[in-house]
């Protein structure tokens, strides 16, 4: 088989730097065709002098980017950029038959039925899966996906995703409120993006997740459960009808995922750290804290009300960090935040176009930004 053609949306962030690591290190199976990024940086320019064949995209969005990116006729797109930049091309990149892998969660969350049924249609056209498509990279839906494979969905009991918990664990209710941005900042475990940082610490992320698995693999919001498991080893399980239960383990590296996305369906030879039993003498698991950690709550009820719900979760939340990490608003404004913006719009019918979900987001923006705490 030919080299893989791989496009990199948010080529400079977290994941786009780990996805350039896993490509660099078989350049026998992959080619970096184009890449996009918000801004110019010092970044962008090693990025350039790196990678001199490869097409560069600077602040680009939605149609934009989208023709960008698929004028480079990738065979798989890496989106890895915050927010709902990327949703355009990877909506597009699916019907134009590239596979996705996916670490843009808020994609999946606000874009729902548009983006799933993307995938479903570009699977049905090739007889594949519909996660062979769009392949997930967040490290809990990759460990599912990993638990899946050989398996059939209607044969799954639940599924389980773990969260670290997050810097505020062991924190009770009112010092979590009034936490600093640098203390949000201090995740346990990984080492990511600010926007995910904070959104772990509130644990909105674990909430976004469970959405995230909701529409991947097509299961009710009530199968799906979240375990808080400090030493982030054990990504994700899936519990099946005859009492057998699948877990993958790993070190706390997005690396394995996103590798494991790019190499499907085989594995890569570049191994991460490898998890001994000496690293797992205490796995431990406990049941999250809804009462400490409003957000969560805010976020699975926005699961669990469907229509516009997710998608107002998600720009308000975009807005909620952002006035947390320029000091406008307290850690506990976030959760209420949310929970405003989601009783004023959640109950809207779910957008039925990219374009319907642009002027949702237009609005929740303006009620978020001008938002006041109680
Ligand atoms: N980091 C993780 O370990 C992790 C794990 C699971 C899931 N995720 C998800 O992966 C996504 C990326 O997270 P991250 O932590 O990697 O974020 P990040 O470090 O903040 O990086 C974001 C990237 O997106 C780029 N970007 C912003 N606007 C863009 C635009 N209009 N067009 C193209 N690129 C644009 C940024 O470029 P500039 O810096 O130039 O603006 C940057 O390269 C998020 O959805 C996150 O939830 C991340």
């Amino acid at each position: 088989m030919g080299r893989q053609r791989v496009a990199i949306i948010g080529a400079t962030g977290s994941i786009g730097t780990q996805t350039l690591q896993v490509l660099r290190d078989a350049p026998d199976r992959f080619e970096l065709v184009a890449y996009a990024v918000g801004r110019e940086s010092a970044a962008v320019q090693e990025l350039a002098a790196a990678h001199p064949g490869a097409q560069r995209f600077v602040g680009l969005s939605g149609l934009e980017l989208s023709d960008a990116i698929l004028g480079a006729a990738p065979d798989l797109v890496v989106a890895a950029a915050t927010g709902l930049a990327g949703i355009h091309a990877t909506i597009n990149a699916l019907h134009a038959g590239a596979a996705v892998a996916i670490a843009n969660k808020e994609t999946i969350v606000a874009g729902g039925e548009l983006v799933i049924g993307a995938a479903r249609s570009a699977a049905a056209q090739r007889g594949t899966s519909v996660l062979e498509r769009l392949r997930p990279v967040d490290s809990e839906h990759s460990a599912l996906w990993q638990c899946l494979a050989g398996e059939s969905v209607d044969r799954v009991e639940r599924f389980w995703l773990t969260a670290s918990g997050g810097p505020f664990r062991t924190w009770d209710a009112s010092r979590i409120a009034n936490a600093r941005f640098e203390d949000a900042l201090k995740h346990p475990t990984w080492k990511m993006g600010g926007k995910i940082t904070i959104d772990s610490a509130s644990l909105v992320n674990k909430g976004l997740e469970v959405i995230e698995a909701h529409r991947l693999f097509e299961a009710p919001m009530d199968r799906i459960s979240i375990m808080v498991h400090p030493q982030s080893l054990l990504h994700g399980a899936v519990s099946f009808t005859d009492g057998s239960m699948k877990a993958q383990i790993g070190a706390p590296d997005m690396r394995v995922p996103i590798s494991y996305a790019m190499n499907y369906p085989q594995r890569s030879e570049q191994p991460a750290r490898a998890v001994s039993f000496a690293d797992m003498r205490e796995l431990t698991f406990e049941e999250p804290d809804l009462q400490r950690f409003p957000g969560l709550a805010v976020a699975l009820a926005a699961g669990e009300a469907g229509g516009a719900a997710p998608a107002t979760l998600i720009v308000a939340d975009d807005i909620a960090t952002s006035r947390f990490a320029s000091g406008e608003i307290p850690f506990g404004g976030i959760p209420a935040l949310l929970r405003d913006a989601c009783d004023r719009f959640g109950g809207r019918a779910a957008p039925e176009s990219v374009e319907a979900l642009s002027s949702l987001r237009d609005e929740v923006q303006a009620f978020s930004v001008q938002w006041r705490p109680a």
